[in-house]
């Protein structure tokens, strides 16, 4: 068994009732729960979802021990033969798979996201940013819910360029389907009470109907792909070719399903959310919004970004980046341990359930000069964390995000091509967090559509070629 680095007490979060435990404090209001706890009772915590036992780890070395040191030891909390939550809706895929599946399809996937297919990528992210935002066009002066804007988007990127194919015509209709599913998949893993998804509620009929819709999409992908034998070196045909390389055989449908709806899900709920909040961050953050636009325009001379933009857009990713600190997508990852072991000199039994409360990480006051503000030049300068895990929006480890490149390129990108055409004006009060898989704007986010009267070009920069 490892060293542990420092010495923890854990705390048993007071106030749990016979049976229920924590239940209806948490359920109400999960993400502000965990803050709380962690603010009034410390970095590790124990407490109780009706029969499940919890632990809340908000401490840097605590997250690399689990996350990194014996990240063999925990593992994801998805059983293949017994579906609950995530795997509900995304089978055995790479967000919910466990050893020797999940290596081999990791090893199949990652290609797809070297850094060498990015400029390519941020090539495609324009045109479809662009293509979008040309229907703001008739909205100008007018109010839209940039959270479900940001999602439309992010799910058309990740369309085109994972699948070169273009959902614009089912957005609607495949946005609903997620939203339904993922929170159906979220509820079912927090609440003991929630009825197995064949007992016919009407919910468990819409959740089924959400999965069916899906499934055709995608099957149907598949089977034009495969009619076609055309090739797009993109993720879909990566999928395609994949042979084990012992029995030479394929991934099978059902394999090639929870792949591909795996990015689907992961690869634009996540950065949509992110976008979301940044335009949320910005529209309250005057000062930073007005040097945003001048370092756009500066850079850009209203040109559309490339990929070789964001090395002169620093300004720009650290906005992103800070963004990512106060609202992660992810805000809490969650692993079991395969078996007993210690952790910041805390015994853990084998089977033990565990939280890193990475939002909670990213507001550390130990790590963070005025962890509550938003500070982008907090990235400019060396104020970045002391501690090497006390930032980590994708996850730290071998289970890393996947899509780590292609996010912190898609991020900047949006919101560069975005800004330089509007001014995004906050148009209601208040914004409220909710924790549904991801960090969302609950109910969105209205904001004020103003043009900003600066020429912009319709044309990539120069050095970039089409794809
Ligand atoms: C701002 C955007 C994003 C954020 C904050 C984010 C965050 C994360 C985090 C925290 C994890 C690790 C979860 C864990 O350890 O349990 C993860 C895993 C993953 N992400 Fe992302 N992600 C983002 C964008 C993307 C994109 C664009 C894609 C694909 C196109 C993607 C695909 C995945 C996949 C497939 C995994 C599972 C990896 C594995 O277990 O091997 N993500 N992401």
């Amino acid at each position: 068994m490892p060293d542990s680095v420092a010495s923890f007490t854990l705390v048993d979060v007071p106030g749990g009732l016979p049976l229920f435990g924590h239940l209806g404090e948490f359920k109400k209001r999960p993400l502000e729960t965990m803050s709380r706890w962690w603010r009034r009772h410390g970095d590790a915590l124990r407490f109780q979802l009706g029969p499940k036992t919890l632990h809340l780890f908000s401490h840097p070395d605590l997250a690399d021990e689990i996350l990194v040191q014996q990240a063999d030891r925990f593992v994801k909390v998805y059983d293949p033969r017994k579906p609950t939550g995530l795997s509900l809706v995304l089978g055995n895929g790479l967000v919910t798979s466990s050893g020797e599946v999940w290596k081999r399809h990791r090893r199949i996937i990652q290609p797809i996201f070297h850094r060498s297919r990015m400029a390519a990528m941020a090539n495609r992210m324009a045109q479809v940013g662009e293509q979008r935002i040309a229907g703001w066009a008739d909205r100008e002066g007018q109010q839209i819910d940039i959270a479900a804007e940001m999602m439309q988007l992010a799910l058309e990127v990740i369309s085109q360029t994972m699948f070169t194919t273009s959902m614009a015509q089912h957005i609607e209709h495949i946005s609903r389907a997620l939203r339904v599913s993922l929170k159906y998949a979220f509820d079912s893993f927090h609440n003991p009470l929630h009825l197995p998804s064949w007992v016919p509620t009407p919910r468990n009929r819409e959740f089924r109907s959400v999965m069916q819709f899906m499934d055709g999409l995608i099957y149907g992908l598949l089977v034009e792909r495969r009619r076609t034998e055309a090739t797009y070196g993109d993720l879909l045909d990566l999928l395609l070719q994949a042979r084990d390389e012992e029995t030479g055989a394929g991934l099978t449908d059902q394999e090639l399903r929870d792949e591909a709806l795996t990015i689907f899900a992961a690869g634009h709920e996540t950065t949509a959310n992110a976008l979301a909040w940044t335009w949320y961050l910005l529209a309250t953050h005057s000062e930073a919004k007005a040097r945003f636009h001048e370092e756009i325009d500066r850079v850009l001379q209203g040109r559309m970004p490339g990929a070789d933009d964001l090395q002169h857009l620093p300004y720009t990713r650290a906005i992103f980046d800070e963004s990512l600190r106060l609202y992660p997508p992810a805000p809490a990852v969650q692993r079991k341990a395969a078996t007993s072991t210690i952790v910041g000199g805390l015994p853990l039994p084998g089977g033990a359930l565990v939280l890193v409360g990475t939002h909670n990480l990213h507001r550390h006051p130990a790590f963070w000069p005025n962890s509550e503000q938003f500070l982008p030049e907090r990235w400019l300068n060396s104020e970045r964390p002391a501690a090497r895990y006390a930032y980590l929006p994708f996850g730290a480890g071998p289970r890393a995000c996947v899509g780590i490149h292609f996010a912190s390129l898609e991020g900047p990108l949006l919101l560069a091509l975005i800004g330089r055409r509007y001014d995004l004006q906050l148009a209601q009060e208040t914004v409220e967090p909710e924790l549904m898989v991801t960090l969302r704007p609950k109910g969105g986010i209205r904001m004020m559509l103003q043009p900003r009267h600066v020429p912009v070009l319709c044309s990539a920069s120069s050095h970039l070629q089409p794809s």
